[in-house]
């Protein structure tokens, strides 16, 4: 699992658990996917290139690191991936922000694209996609398939909770792009739903049923 990061923080776990509960409202749980996606994001980006730079200081010249190149994109799967982009956007407000669209048939679960917009150009880009729910695994595969058609290369993969399916799934047919979960849980049920998971976590974000 080379290419799995799976976050061991207690930050983390602690505000996992509270997105967990079922009282947890809207704007609380809204708040926690942002504050997850920041923490996660801290570790998923650990290996953007910086370039020395000359800054002047208060008292002198020197040479200070910063993020060098074409720096990043974030790309959230519509919708629940909304959630996260603020929170990576806190810490890289340069990233430009593609978006994909997928919705999940709600019988063969199967995802099928209804939107796809990324910056162009994005092959020099790190590309960070993020859903906090990596369930089958079709729609985060689908996902980073579209982004490799565009051109993208350098490519990660973050979730707030994945089950062990969809992880595999996504390691299967993507070997060659870097994944971070937050928690990893224990099954997908009938329905497809993470278990014990968090529900549908667009509708807890946007407040909808
Ligand atoms: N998507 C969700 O929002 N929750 C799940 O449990 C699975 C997919």
């Amino acid at each position: 699992m080379s290419n799995v990061t799976i976050m061991n923080h207690p930050l983390i776990k602690h505000k996992i658990s509270m997105l967990r509960n079922e009282n947890t409202g809207t704007n609380e749980f809204r708040t926690l996917v942002e504050e997850i996606a920041m923490l996660m994001g801290y570790e998923a980006l650990r290996d953007l290139p910086t370039e020395d730079v000359e800054i002047k200081t208060p008292i002198e010249t020197c040479k200070s690191p910063m993020i060098a190149g074409k720096k990043m994109a974030v790309v959230p799967i519509l919708r629940a991936g909304l959630g996260m982009v603020s929170g990576i956007l806190a810490l890289v407000p340069s990233a430009k922000v593609g978006h994909i669209g997928l919705y999940r048939d709600p019988e063969t679960h199967e995802p099928h694209e209804y939107y796809c917009k990324l910056p162009d150009p994005i092959e020099q880009r790190t590309i960070l996609v993020v859903d906090p729910m990596l369930a089958t695994g079709g729609s985060g595969s689908e996902a980073v398939s579209f982004i490799k058609q565009h051109g993208g290369k350098n490519i990660k993969f973050m979730c707030i909770i994945a089950a062990p399916e969809g992880l595999e799934r996504l390691q299967k047919d993507h070997p060659d792009i870097q994944i971070y979960v937050g928690q990893l849980d224990r099954c997908l049920n009938e329905n497809a739903y993470i278990c014990p998971g968090l529900g549908d976590a667009g509708d807890r974000i946007f407040g909808t049923k």
